[in-house]
């Protein structure tokens, strides 16, 4: 199976599940699914891992995606077995058929994961609810709801939005200019009814039964099932080792900060080349540019350099 976890993600934040494909699979196979349905595909980058391992257990695909991007379309029209919907969730799980196995990874807030789970629990109850693997479910929509389309989400169950753009760092319950760029994620992180893995739990602790894993990495792997389900013993021996694993945990933490710290670096470096780039064009500074030469010809402050605009352009290019 080849994956390439960074074909749509060129900032390289690991935003794609692709990257969590192996264990996703085991649990498949432990599942021993036969049907598997993604609730939010994007480009098709998982679509695309789930494809190659249906083709050897003949397993079908679904993804559901209101706004599917140009290449999962393509895989639509090249790939016979998937079956895409261009729908939301909400809309689609009423109809299409249960799965053996879930993953949700559409629009990130409490009240579409909430609604998702409760429109798959009504129609799979108890022990033959399917296998539900989430992604999300750590920082930083694990307590801190991101919305999609925000007018589709009931105004009750909306958090108040931050309103500079969503600067999201780790450790940062609120804000800041510089973080990373969700421009319609809640406001604060955390409380009741916000975010991915609080809708997961309550969904957990609202039913009997439930076993909740959560895999600290990429973003948060969670996956769900019923202990009495036949295949319950064979998914919890896949992931029990990687559930809450500290070292994971701390492995997690240590790279959103680096994702945020680069961000936050990337930010700084633009807006200092858009000031280089103001310098080269102001007057005042060609007027200073002639000044610092005619000081330097002069003989006065011998152990400054002059001001040119030919050592901002060299800035600029490196
Ligand atoms: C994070 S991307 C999915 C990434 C993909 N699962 C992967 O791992 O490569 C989220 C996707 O969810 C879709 N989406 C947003 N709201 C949705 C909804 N209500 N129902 C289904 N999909 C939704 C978006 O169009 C977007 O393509």
């Amino acid at each position: 199976m080849e994956i390439d976890t960074y074909a749509n993600d060129p900032s390289r934040w690991g935003a794609s599940l692709a990257n969590l494909s192996e264990l996703m699979i085991a649990c498949l196979d432990a599942r021993r699914a036969q049907s598997v349905v993604e609730v939010g595909a994007y480009a098709g980058d998982l679509t695309g891992v789930l494809l190659d391992w249906a083709s050897g257990s003949g397993a079908t695909v679904w993804a559901i995606d209101p706004s599917p991007q140009p290449k999962l379309i393509r895989l639509d029209e090249e790939r016979s077995d998937l079956e895409l919907v261009r729908d939301t969730s909400l809309e689609a799980l009423k109809s299409i058929p249960i799965p053996d196995a879930a993953i949700i990874d559409g629009d990130h807030n409490y009240y579409t994961v909430s609604e998702e789970l409760r429109l798959i629990g009504e129609r799979a109850p108890g022990a033959d609810v399917p296998l539900l693997m989430f992604h999300d479910v750590c920082w930083p929509h694990g307590r801190r709801d991101d919305y999609f389309a925000p007018a589709q989400i009931p105004v009750d169950y909306r958090q108040p939005m931050a309103r500079d753009g969503g600067g999201l760092v780790p450790g940062e319950p609120g804000t800041r200019p510089g973080g990373l760029p969700y421009p319609r994620a809640a406001a604060t992180e955390g409380g009741a009814r916000n975010g991915v893995l609080t809708a997961v739990e309550d969904f957990v602790a609202g039913r009997e039964g439930l076993r909740l894993a959560v895999v600290p990495a990429f973003f948060g792997f969670g996956v769900v099932w019923h202990r009495d389900a036949p295949w319950a013993d064979a998914v919890a021996e896949v992931i029990g080792p990687w559930d809450r694993n500290p070292v994971l945990e701390r492995l997690e933490a240590n790279r959103v900060f680096h994702v945020a710290a680069a961000h936050a670096q990337l930010v700084r470096a633009s807006r200092s080349e858009a000031l280089l780039r103001r310098l080269l064009e102001s007057s005042a500074f060609s007027l200073a540019e002639r000044l610092s030469r005619l000081r330097k010809r002069a003989g006065v402050a011998p152990e400054q350099s002059a001001v040119s605009k030919d050592a901002v352009r060299r800035a600029l290019s490196e």
